[in-house]
């Protein structure tokens, strides 16, 4: 049997695990300290997904043809277990490319350590290189020093770092020529991200986007930029060079130029269920079938390729007649996911 395909043919490349719903930031547009306050009810150590259980729904997925997983969150570094999970994933079932997504803060500590484990690449969250603004936007007024000292920290163990900047009108949008500049100098990649209506909380609205063409037009005002082609099929971000030569930077316009056509990619949530869009409701139970007893990598694979063959999810090419026909539906939120 070959790699499963969709049902749009879309073959199965990367696999995103959030290893925690937890995080240390209360980013507005994610996790809104007002409704991710002392109530909320986190997941429970016991329903996180285990080492060993994680090794074998990797292995399964492996089996299928993912050749890409990325860490996230919540914030994957608050898991004491990521490095011993990155050399899994590397050392034990050979995945040639594992990263990381994560908002920085505690990478200055553990840069060596993932360096050690094995990680391949990291990307860092930086909305805001101005304090004010930087604390607002991780909602806890957190300075955005501390972020970039974990991004020189992991730059000097040797492993790629491209930055995450979410754009938001009237937020930080005016920022984007300095965030340009400070990681020009230092040889990082900037992907500008319109503002998702990911998750039911995050107060989303159109009139909050930025265009991804308006964020090139505003770079290019300032540096000259030309195309260049993706570095894999189905790549998020639409990627540029500055014609002086300084380096790359991408736009990720998920509401303005949808990229559903080529999404390959599964998400486990920190529980252990897979959703086949970002912007779905329903999560297949991956963990509960890994806990059943006497189930074979074999048949956890026939599942997961089932699951797989039947997706039509394609929310972002849908996404104008959805609202325009005033739908909603209940999300998964983004912390759960891992974006
Ligand atoms: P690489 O290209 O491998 O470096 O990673 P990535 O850009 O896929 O991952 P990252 O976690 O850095 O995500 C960057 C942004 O793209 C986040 O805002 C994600 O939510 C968004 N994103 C990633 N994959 C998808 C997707 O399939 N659909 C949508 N709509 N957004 C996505
Ligand atoms: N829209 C776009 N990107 C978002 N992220 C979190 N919430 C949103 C949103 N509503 C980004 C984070 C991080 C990545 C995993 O997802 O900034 O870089
Ligand atoms: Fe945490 Fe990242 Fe969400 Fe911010 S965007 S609250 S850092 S998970
Ligand atoms: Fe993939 Fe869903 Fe994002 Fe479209 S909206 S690119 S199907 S995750």
């Amino acid at each position: 049997m070959g790699p499963p395909t969709d049902q749009f043919n879309r073959s199965l490349h990367d696999l995103r695990i959030s290893v925690t719903d937890r995080c240390n930031f209360r980013c507005p547009y994610c996790m809104p300290a007002e409704v991710f306050g002392p109530g909320h009810a986190f997941l429970r150590d016991p329903q996180l997904m285990t080492l060993p259980e994680l090794t074998r729904i990797v292995r399964a997925f492996r089996s299928l043809g993912v050749q890409k997983v990325r860490l996230t969150g919540g914030e994957p570094l608050l898991r004491a277990d990521v490095p011993a999970l990155i050399r899994i994933l590397k050392q034990e079932i050979g995945v040639p490319d594992v990263a990381l997504t994560t908002n920085g803060w505690l990478l200055e500590k553990l840069a060596p350590d993932l360096r050690a484990a094995g990680l391949d690449r990291l990307n860092v969250s930086v909305d805001s290189l101005d304090d004010a603004t930087a604390g607002r936007l991780n909602g806890l007024g957190f300075k955005v020093g501390r972020v970039l000292r974990g991004i020189d920290a992991a730059a000097a163990q040797g492993l790629p770092v491209k930055i995450n900047c979410v754009v938001q009108r009237g937020i930080n949008e005016g920022e984007i020529p300095d965030v340009c500049a400070y990681f020009r100098a230092r040889g990082h990649p900037v992907r500008f991200i319109e503002f998702m209506d990911v998750g039911n909380s995050n107060h989303w609205s159109s009139d909050r986007v930025v265009p991804a063409r308006e964020i090139l037009a505003r770079i290019s005002a300032h540096w000259p930029l030309e195309p260049i082609g993706p570095t894999y099929r189905g790549e998020v971000a639409t990627r540029y060079r500055y014609r002086d030569g300084a380096g790359e930077i991408g736009l990720i316009g998920s509401v303005t130029e949808p990229f559903c056509r080529d999404c390959h990619r599964a998400r486990l949530s920190a529980d252990g269920r897979l959703y086949t869009c970002l912007f779905t409701s329903l999560g297949w139970d991956v963990l509960g079938a890994v806990r059943a007893p006497g189930v074979t990598e074999a048949a956890l694979a026939q599942f997961l390729r089932r699951i797989w063959e039947g997706r039509l999810d394609r929310y972002s090419d849908e996404r104008a007649e959805i609202l325009a026909a005033g739908e909603t539906h209940s999300k998964v939120e983004m912390s759960y996911i891992g974006g």
